[in-house]
Parts: structure tokens; C-alpha cells; sequence
């Protein structure tokens, strides 16, 4: 057989392959999403989400540690609070729960870094991610509590602020409001890229934020459109984000790489709960390997480009880049 060009060749032998391997990861590229809640003694496992859990701020700690153990060093915090209003003014309380699992948690966890998700959704009663006028979400109105919101974060002890309400404008008001206040080094990751997703479903029953009546899509993009995304994120860059994330993951690779090609700050890929809850429930019926899908799934987010990946199997990834077997 006549045949110089054998592309198997580079395909024989474990110790090949990793040699010419194009992708490569490391678990600092890797960040935990953490819910936390008001009470105490709370390990509760997430219906949509098997093992995933609420956390109280006394018993929060064992997630952390094994992350830490694991090689996870960043953690992105979610807010369940007891009490919602129509202003979501939980989510700059100095006493909310975020402020006060910040404070917890950089205290006796100094070594991890603490990233926060700045929205308005778990703190209103109506479930929204800002605050109506009508039915409609106020979009600058909201701007001033985002603002409010990010700086309570910082002076909590949050390391970096990740808006997720899409709001137009919101992360020149954020930026503003930090450097105003003399957190001009604090970066801001910005959820640019989301889409209105029904991948969102798991989280919302776990955090209990689904809007009460209505949808996001008049603020989440809708998921037939590409260059809006563009659009987006070039914003972003434009107002002062120092992150980029498209959020999902799994079915927005395209958007991934789109956006790895334009702009030049690091980019983030949230692989979000409906992405969990598919695997796991697969998994447990037996139809996937799930250790195997978890690698493949976080390999294929890193091809496509990412930098930064969110997930709630940042521990099992991280493990499993410690013991070779991806990355
Ligand atoms: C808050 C927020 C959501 C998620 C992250 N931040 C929910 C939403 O936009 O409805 C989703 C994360 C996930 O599904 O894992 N706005």
C-alpha cells in the first residue's frame, strides 16, 4: 500500500498520544458553583441535582475543603436568603448571606478564591433578575442595585464579582461603582454571552429563583442568534469586563470559539446545571459512563476554546486531571 500519510500513526501508545495532545488543562482553570443558605446544620441534597447540595455557612466548609483537597481553588457563591422582596434587597444586605458566607469563608479559607454571582433573581419575590416597573424589568433602575450589590460583595470579601442579571449597561455601572469606592484592581467576569435556557431548570429549583410569572427572554438572549453574542461580549470588553463567559456550555461551543476569536481577555464556559442533571440522571440509569462523559464533556469545552470553565463536577475533574486520566 502506497501510503506516506497515516494520521494513526500519532494514535499508537498512551505516552504518544499525551505527547501530541492538543488540548491540555489544569485544575486552576476550574470553578466550583456553591449554594449557600440561611440556617444552620444544613447539608441538603438538590432534588435536580444529585450530588449537589445547600450548604449553611457552619457546614459549608467540608465542600470547601474537599475542593481545596482536590486541587480547586476558586469557588463561584450562590445566595439562598430566607427573605425575598420586591427590591431583592437581600442581595446587599451587609448581614445577607452571601455577604456573610464571604466573610466566613475568607477568614478560615484565605487560599481560595471568592467569586460571587452578582443578580438580583434569588433575593426577589418576584423571581426576576432586577426590579419592575409593570411587568417589565427596569433596566437602569436595576443598574444602581447591581452596583450596590457588587460593592457589598468586595467589602464582604469577594475576590472577583460575576454579573448574571444582562442587564444593558450593567458592568460600566459595577466597574463605577468599585473604583468610586477603591476596588479598582477587583477583576469583573461578565456573564455576556447567556442565553435564555431551559438548561437553567435544576438551578432555579435549587435556588428557588424561577420568575413567578413570565420569562428572562427580554433580557437573556435568545438561542437562535449568534452574532448578538458577539455584540455582547465586545460591550463588555468595551465597559471594563476583564472576563468574558458564555453560559451554557455544552450546546454553545460554536459561541465559545466565536468568542475565544474576538475577543483578547480570557474566557469563561459554565457548564450548567441542566448539564449536570442530564449526565447524572443517564448515569444512573446506567445508559453513560459517567466518569468517561465528565471528561469528555470538560476536554470538549476547553477545544473549543475556553479558558475558565464553571461546573458542578469541578472536583471530580480536578481528580481526575491529578490522576492523568484527562487534561
Ligand atoms: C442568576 C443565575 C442563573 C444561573 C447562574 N446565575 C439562573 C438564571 O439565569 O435563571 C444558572 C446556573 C445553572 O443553571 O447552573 N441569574
Amino acid at each position: 500500500m502506497d501510503m506516506q500519510i497515516r494520521p494513526r500513526r500519532l494514535r499508537y501508545g498512551e505516552a504518544l498520544r499525551k505527547m501530541v495532545r492538543e488540548t491540555r488543562m489544569d485544575q486552576s482553570s476550574l470553578i466550583y458553583p456553591i449554594f449557600v443558605k440561611e440556617g444552620s446544620g444544613i447539608v441538603e441534597e438538590i432534588p435536580t441535582m444529585p450530588g449537589q447540595y445547600r450548604y449553611s455557612i457552619d457546614t459549608m466548609g467540608r465542600k470547601l475543603e474537599a475542593l481545596i483537597d482536590a486541587g480547586v481553588s476558586s469557588v463561584m457563591f450562590f445566595g439562598i436568603p430566607d427573605h425575598k422582596d420586591e427590591i431583592g434587597s437581600g442581595a446587599y444586605a451587609e448581614d445577607g448571606i452571601i455577604q456573610k458566607a464571604l466573610q466566613k469563608a475568607a477568614k478560615e479559607y484565605p487560599q481560595l478564591y471568592r467569586i460571587t454571582d452578582v443578580c438580583m433573581c434569588e433575593y426577589t419575590s418576584h423571581g426576576h433578575c432586577g426590579v419592575l416597573c409593570g411587568q417589565e424589568v427596569d433596566n437602569d433602575k436595576t443598574l444602581e442595585l447591581l452596583a450596590k450589590t457588587a460593592l457589598s460583595h468586595v467589602q464582604a470579601g469577594a475576590d472577583m464579582v460575576a454579573p448574571s442579571d444582562m442587564m444593558d449597561g450593567r458592568v460600566a455601572a459595577i466597574r463605577n461603582m468599585l473604583d468610586q469606592n477603591g476596588y479598582c484592581t477587583t477583576p469583573i467576569m461578565s456573564y455576556a454571552v447567556k442565553y435564555a435556557s431551559a438548561f437553567y431548570g435544576p438551578f432555579r429549583d435549587a435556588a428557588g429563583s424561577a420568575p413567578s410569572f413570565g420569562d428572562r427572554k427580554s433580557y437573556q438572549m435568545d438561542y437562535h442568534n449568534s452574532r448578538e453574542g458577539i455584540k455582547e461580549a465586545l460591550l463588555d470588553v468595551a465597559e471594563g469586563a476583564d472576563i468574558i463567559m458564555v453560559k451554557p456550555a455544552m450546546s454553545y461551543l460554536d459561541m465559545v470559539t466565536k468568542i475565544r476569536d474576538t475577543v483578547q481577555v480570557p474566557v469563561a464556559a459554565y457548564s450548567v446545571s441542566g448539564e449536570y442533571a442530564m449526565i447524572k440522571a443517564a448515569a444512573s440509569l446506567g445508559y453513560i459512563d459517567e466518569e468517561k462523559i465528565i471528561c469528555e464533556t470538560a476536554a470538549s469545552a476547553f477545544r473549543a476554546g475556553c479558558d475558565i470553565y464553571l461546573t458542578y463536577y469541578a472536583q471530580e475533574i480536578a481528580q481526575y486531571i491529578q490522576e492523568g486520566k484527562i487534561g
